[in-house]
């Protein structure tokens, strides 16, 4: 063959070669569904920062009548037949009160720095301040605790998540009353007492803000008080009763963080905090100034409704302006111990929705013509089209930005204080999550967080001081009233055997712990692993 001749197949080879092997990196590259553009990897994070998971108490210990435990409102209301989806309750749960040894080990082979969980009230109360201190309760935390430093895991402790004494349920009417703050410090300084000198970081009170919008506006969470139109329960007042037991939360908080501060903080040197609920919202009509002004209300309703009296010692004044008379107002001697009375913020954040003007527009019916709403109309889609993907909870959708705006708006209204992303998590629409293989091949999990995280990084970057992301959930658990419907765990639990069983999301969050500079592995590798750890499970055949 004449030598040009022969260059010119070799050439053409050659550009065959390039076209075939470009399509093929093209193909292998093509982002599954839901990925950002950004990769993401520890070394966008600054030195120290905490990368957890977290439960809480109701939502995985079970046990719930063993060893001298009380019972909760959870456990009453989780047995009224009709409550919980599947007629679900956590009587067992995930069995972590007697599994947590295997739990502790499974967050250690993640490689997480930190693990937020919570106390349950009756198993150191069985019957709140008017019974004695459960040992066993104190027992099984410190146990937790040991176990946890042990293997160099900071423990992140959340004193109270949705669950109270069923005693002071029947007695008062748990949070809408003010004797509730007395019960609240009395808890909080046994778990002060007991747990001080092996906690460094502390959390009063989980989402009060979220607590009140599900106990005392809508009534699905017990003691299920809610009226018209937001809800049709037997007792209740939901423009009303929210207010009441939010400012008894806040009190109780500010009450424990007094006595933590004079008593216990100098000399066991944690810090304390507050988690809140944090949506976002962005304007449901593109640059309209009144969506603008309900996006901001929306905000002061949410968030600064519950750390505005924390920072500033007063809630916000559109709330004050809108609700008159309704809202507590805090006595000069309340405000010296409210104000200021977190050493950082707590950030729960899920979702981001439209927020629509309900005072000078005309809203759907429902509440936002309510002032406790702020006048504001909340909704998931534009004219027809969601804002983000959708999630398990109808109404839940994917808007990476949303936490990152979230991070800037805290950064500029609390002064840039430390925070920690507390909670952020995904469960898949049920129709997604029927077959095992669909659960545990969770690649839009690994893509939410992936995206979520590098929002966060994207928000230190401006500046902003978040010091933690801890992702809802360690492990599959008691979903309160959707029962065991959605799946929020990096491990599924399997609910016959409860035994505990990576999703290639866990995989993933291993192999980005472990590497500072990015990801070893890719799905290939993760879909390789889970075979094989489920074949050592003896769960090949699935
Ligand atoms: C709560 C968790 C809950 C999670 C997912 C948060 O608001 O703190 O208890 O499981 O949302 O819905």
């Amino acid at each position: 063959m004449p030598e040009t001749s022969r260059a010119t197949t070799t050439h053409r080879r050659l550009l065959l070669f390039c076209f075939l092997s470009s399509v093929l990196c093209l193909v292998l590259s093509e982002p599954v569904e839901g990925e950002e553009a950004e990769d993401i990897s520890r070394s966008h994070f600054p030195d120290g920062f905490l990368f957890g998971t977290t439960t809480s108490a109701y939502q995985i210990e079970g046990a719930y009548l063993e060893d001298g435990k009380g019972l909760n409102n959870w456990d009453v209301f989780s047995h009224v037949p009709g409550n919980i989806k599947e007629n679900g309750n956590g009587d067992t749960a995930d069995n972590h009160y007697h599994l947590f040894l295997e739990d502790i080990e499974l967050m250690h082979s993640l490689g997480v720095d930190a693990y937020r969980f919570s106390i349950s009230w009756t198993r150191i109360l069985p019957r709140g301040r008017f019974g004695e201190v459960n040992p066993m309760g104190i027992m099984f935390y410190n146990r937790i605790l040991d176990h946890l430093l042990l293997k160099g895991i900071e423990p992140f402790v959340t004193i109270h998540h949705h669950d109270i004494p069923q005693e002071l349920a029947e007695r008062y009417g748990g949070w809408l009353s003010p004797l509730m703050q007395e019960d609240f410090v009395h808890f909080a300084r046994i778990c002060f007492e007991s747990f001080g000198h092996k906690v460094k970081y502390w959390v009063t009170i989980n989402e009060a803000n979220l607590f009140v919008e599900m106990a005392y506006i809508r009534g699905w969470y017990p003691p299920s008080h809610c009226s018209p139109p937001f809800g049709n329960c037997s007792a209740g007042n939901s423009n009303v009763e929210p207010l009441i037991a939010l400012h008894n939360m806040i009190l109780a908080h500010g009450k424990a963080v007094k006595i933590y501060r004079q008593e216990f903080q100098g000399k066991q040197g944690g810090s304390v905090g507050i988690v809140v609920h944090a949506m976002w919202y962005e304007p449901l009509r593109a640059n309209n100034e009144l969506d603008q002004q309900a996006v901001t209300r929306g905000l002061a309703f949410g968030v600064g409704w519950l750390l505005d009296p924390l920072v500033y010692g007063d809630y916000p004044s559109e709330m004050r302006l809108f609700l008159g008379d309704a809202l507590p107002r805090f006595t000069v001697d309340e405000i010296d111990y409210v104000k200021g009375s977190i050493d950082y913020i707590g950030i729960n954040h899920y979702l981001t929705l439209y927020a629509k003007d309900c005072l000078h527009s005309s809203c759907p019916p429902g509440g936002s013509d309510h002032a406790i709403r702020g006048y504001v109309y909340f909704t998931g889609d534009r004219d027809g089209v969601p804002i983000g993907q959708p999630t398990a909870n109808p109404g839940f959708f994917v808007v990476p930005g949303g936490l990152e705006k979230t991070v800037n708006y805290m950064k500029q209204r609390y002064n840039n204080m430390p925070m920690y992303v507390t909670e952020n998590g995904y469960a898949p629409p049920p129709d997604e999550a029927v077959q095992l293989q669909q659960i545990l091949h969770d690649v839009k999990r690994i893509n939410y967080h992936k995206s979520y995280l590098a929002a966060v990084a994207s928000s230190i970057r401006d500046g902003a001081d978040v010091r933690g992301y801890f992702a809802w959930s360690l492990m599959d658990n008691f979903e309160w009233v959707d029962g065991y419907t959605l799946r929020y765990g990096l491990y599924y639990v399997d609910r016959r055997t409860l035994k505990r069983i990576p999703k290639i999301s866990a995989l993933w969050y291993r192999d980005f712990l472990a590497h500072s500079s990015g990801n070893a592995l890719g799905l290939a590798e993760y879909y390789g692993r889970l075979e094989q750890d489920l074949r050592v499970a003896g769960l090949e055949d699935l």
